[in-house]
Order: structure tokens, then C-alpha cells, then sequence
């Protein structure tokens, strides 16, 4: 192991030059004008694959966007490891808050800013590279590695779920290994063992049938974006709660045990608040921080609009608005139900005088992993042996929708080993990934193949 860790600490530099290649590749997933890009994206890491020791590596089309696989099953008696990840990344904008151009790599303070430095480039580059000295150091993997890097994950993986249930035998294997989560705090290395899943609603509100000047007809008909406000209003109550009938009936209630676990991370609001400088913090009332972000459900607008957005001031009474609402879910709400009450509420509480259709845009099922499994075991002495320190176990906010299929698909074990940092930025303005999170990240990469290769 040493002889791989000094590789991997001489060659950092190196690497990190590298990394800056897959971070220039404006591979945004939800925009129609990056398609290109999104298959550069794809043929890079291909290269890269075989640059690294794969033999068979392929580019797998989808109905959206390529899947990049990988596999190098040349390690009899050993156990398979799957790793997942994905090369998309989330729009950037508002581009002009960003520091320096998103898709060209900057370091600053030990930290990479480019979008996907943390999300999730950042994460899989640093398997990518610990693949690599293990074969440079001993001339093959320690063990079965099948790696799918996919390019859909930030659009809710559409068309992943379809290909798991065909290529249930291709893509058998002992553990699914996924960086693209957060560790508790800086230099913790942390196992995460849930997410939360999503619904992801549009509704959009129509009212007179164009633009109108809101002198000559404001008074006289509906305007649709107080209309939406309205509505939207009405979705949550002062306290947080949702208001939406059955949308609390499947879940689960934190247990003690949980409850201890997340105590014990004395978790600070006092800090939180100074971080994000807001003078109180909201949530659904009776839940403490962690257990708001991690074990209950939630509901926000993510984006507003209609009318006039411009600068300045333009009178007008706009035809229509639209809003964009998604619900984080936990277990056991089901994102289709909750997609269906959704709607029949919205539908139920929009006035005659407006128009309203809603639109269910994409869903993902929440997860829990038991974390008494030998799999996990492992993971948490490979970042132990990586960090010199005890592993955390957190759940988290975010979603990564294809989790639960791996794990009632191929009925294996997730295993959530992330290096990135909540305060990271991932989605927003600056994102960026620490240096030394990226060599942690190789390091723990390292170790725990050779781990799960000799104790699984
Ligand atoms: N890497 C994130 C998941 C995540 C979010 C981890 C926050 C740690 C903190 C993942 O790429 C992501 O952004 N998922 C989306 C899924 C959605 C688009 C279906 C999310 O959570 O919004
Ligand atoms: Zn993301």
C-alpha cells in the first residue's frame, strides 16, 4: 500500500493538471446546446478508462446521454466492486457570480473552483486515479471493478433505471461504491448512509390570453403571478408543515437510535447561522437541524417567474407564471404518490378565474442503508486507515435517484463514501472541491480496494 499512496502523493500535481481537462468540458446535462459536449465528455473518460488498465471499456447510448462503462474482471476469487458516478454537471448559472469562469479551472486557498470540481467530477477523478496506481504499482486492480460513470444524474437519471434492469448479470457485483455525498466536516472522513429522495413539480398559471398593460386591465382580471403566490402559499404554514392532504401519512419517524447518532455530532446553529448570515433559521417545527435536513420532508420553490424580469420598472400584467417546486422525500413516501397529491392539491386550491396545469418534471425514491453491513465495515476502516480518525455516519439532504435501484436491483450494498464538503457550493456560483478532499479522496480509494479485496 505505501508503494501506492507515494505514488499517488509524488504524481499529485500531475494529476491535478489532468483533472483541469475533464473540468474544462462544459458537460451540462439539461441544456440541449451542450449536447457535444456531453459526448466529448463521454469519449474523454473512455480514453482516460483504458488509459488506466481497462481492456474493455465501452460508450453506452442511452435514449439522453451516453453511460461510460468500464471493466476489468481479471481477478479470480476476488470480489466486485461497482463503482458509480457522473461527468453531467448543473447549469452555471448565474454565470456572472461566479469568480472565475466555471469551465476553466482556478485554484485559489487550496481549493479547485469549476463547475463540477466537487459534483462529481471531482469524486470520481479521484477513483479514476487511485485505479490507476494500482495498476501502475502491482500491474492489475486488486480486485473486479465495474465502473459506470453515467451522464444524466443531475436531470434524475432517466434512462439509468432501464439499463440496471436489463443488465442486471453485467452489472452483478459484491458492493456499489458512490463518492458524491459530503463528509461531516473538513478532515472527517464520514460514510453517509441516507438520502433523501425527490419530487420535482412544475405548475404553471395562465391567465388573459397575452401580455396586458396593467393600468388598462390591472383590477379587471386575474393576474397570474399573484395568483401562483398565492397558491404557492398555501403549500407550507408558518411552522413548516406541509399542507398538502397524505403527504406525512408514509414517514418514518427518526428512532432513538438515530436520534443519539445525530446528537452526538453536536451540531452548532449558532455556527450554521453565522455561515449562511442569517439572523434565524426555519424548518418544520419540533425537529432539531440535522434531523430537519436528513429524516423529514420538504417542500420549496426553486425558481419563480412570469412578467416583466428586466431591470427597471415595466408595467405590464403578465399572461402567465410559472413555478418550479421540488419535495426532498424521505422513507417511505413514494415520489409518484407524492407527485399525485401534489398535484391533486394544487389543482384543488387553483382558482376558476386562472388556468393551472401541473407537471410532475422527474422523481427519485429516498434511501436508508443499514450500516451494520461487512461492506460498510470495510469502508470505514479504508477511510480510517486513509484519515487517521474515526468515521462519522451522517445521512444527508441531497439525492442521488439511482441508489435505490442498485440496491434492489442488484441487491448489493451502497456503499456512500464522499469527500466533498457541504459548503462546497455544488450547484451555485463558485463551486469547488478543497486539493487536499481530492488526494484524501485517491488515498481512501486506494486503501479501500485493497481492503474490501482482501477482507470481503
Ligand atoms: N451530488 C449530489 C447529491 C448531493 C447533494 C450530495 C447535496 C451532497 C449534498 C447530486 O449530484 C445531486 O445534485 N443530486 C440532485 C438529484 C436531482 C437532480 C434528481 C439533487 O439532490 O438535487
Ligand atoms: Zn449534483
Amino acid at each position: 500500500m505505501e508503494k501506492i499512496i507515494s505514488y499517488l502523493e509524488n504524481n499529485f500535481d500531475n494529476s491535478v493538471k489532468e483533472f483541469f481537462e475533464y473540468l474544462r468540458i462544459p458537460s451540462i446535462s439539461t441544456l440541449d446546446e451542450s449536447k457535444d459536449d456531453i459526448r466529448l465528455c463521454a469519449s474523454y473518460l473512455q480514453e482516460k478508462f483504458k488509459s488506466i488498465g481497462f481492456k474493455h471499456t465501452e460508450i453506452i447510448e442511452t435514449e439522453g446521454h451516453p453511460i461510460v462503462y468500464a471493466e476489468s474482471l481479471e481477478a479470480p476469487g476476488k470480489p466486485t466492486v461497482l463503482i458509480y458516478g457522473h461527468y453531467d454537471v448543473q447549469p452555471v448559472d448565474p454565470v456572472e457570480l461566479w469568480d472565475s469562469p466555471p469551465f476553466e479551472p482556478e485554484i485559489r486557498n487550496g481549493k479547485i473552483y469549476a463547475r463540477g470540481a466537487n459534483d462529481n467530477k471531482g469524486q470520481n477523478f479521484a477513483h479514476i486515479k487511485s485505479l490507476e496506481a494500482w495498476n501502475k504499482i502491482e500491474g492489475k486492480f486488486p480486485l473486479n471493478i465495474k465502473l459506470l460513470i453515467e451522464g444524466e444524474e443531475e436531470i434524475g437519471s432517466p434512462n439509468l433505471e432501464k439499463f440496471l434492469h436489463t443488465n442486471r448479470e453485467k452489472l452483478a457485483c459484491d458492493a456499489v461504491l458512490i463518492s458524491d455525498t459530503s463528509m461531516y466536516a473538513d478532515g472527517v472522513p464520514t460514510i453517509n448512509y441516507g438520502l433523501r429522495g425527490l419530487a420535482y413539480m412544475e405548475i404553471e398559471v395562465t391567465g388573459p390570453n397575452r401580455d396586458l398593460h396593467s393600468g388598462s386591465f390591472g383590477g379587471a382580471v386575474a393576474n397570474p403571478v399573484n395568483e401562483l403566490a398565492r397558491m404557492i402559499s398555501k403549500l407550507q404554514d408558518e411552522r413548516g408543515r406541509i399542507q398538502i392532504p397524505g403527504f406525512y401519512d408514509d414517514v418514518l419517524p427518526v428512532t432513538p437510535a438515530e436520534k443519539e447518532n445525530m446528537t452526538s455530532l453536536d451540531f452548532s446553529d449558532e455556527e450554521y447561522k453565522k455561515e449562511l448570515d442569517v439572523k434565524e433559521l426555519f424548518g418544520e417545527a419540533g425537529f432539531t437541524t440535522l434531523e430537519r435536513l436528513w429524516a423529514r420532508p420538504t417542500l420549496d420553490c426553486n425558481g419563480i417567474f412570469g412578467g416583466f424580469t428586466g431591470k427597471g420598472a415595466k408595467t405590464v400584467l403578465p399572461s402567465k407564471a410559472t413555478a418550479k417546486i421540488s419535495m426532498r422525500l424521505v422513507p417511505n413516501q413514494d415520489p409518484k404518490k407524492i407527485a399525485q397529491l401534489f398535484t391533486d392539491y394544487v389543482n384543488k386550491i387553483a382558482p376558476d378565474r386562472v388556468k393551472v396545469k401541473v407537471t410532475d418534471l422527474h422523481g427519485g425514491s429516498p434511501v436508508v442503508i443499514p450500516i451494520e453491513s461487512k461492506a460498510i465495515g470495510i469502508a470505514s476502516a479504508a477511510l480510517e486507515k486513509a484519515f487517521g480518525k474515526k468515521v462519522v455516519y451522517t445521512r444527508e439532504g441531497g439525492s442521488i435517484p439511482i441508489v435505490v435501484e442498485f440496491v434492489r436491483t442488484l441487491n448489493a450494498p451502497a456503499i456512500l463514501m464522499g469527500f466533498g464538503l457541504e459548503t462546497d457550493d455544488i450547484h451555485s456560483p463558485n463551486e469547488h472541491f478543497r486539493v487536499n478532499n481530492l488526494k484524501m479522496g485517491m488515498f481512501s480509494s486506494a486503501y479501500f480496494f485493497d481492503e474490501f479485496a482482501r477482507n470481503f
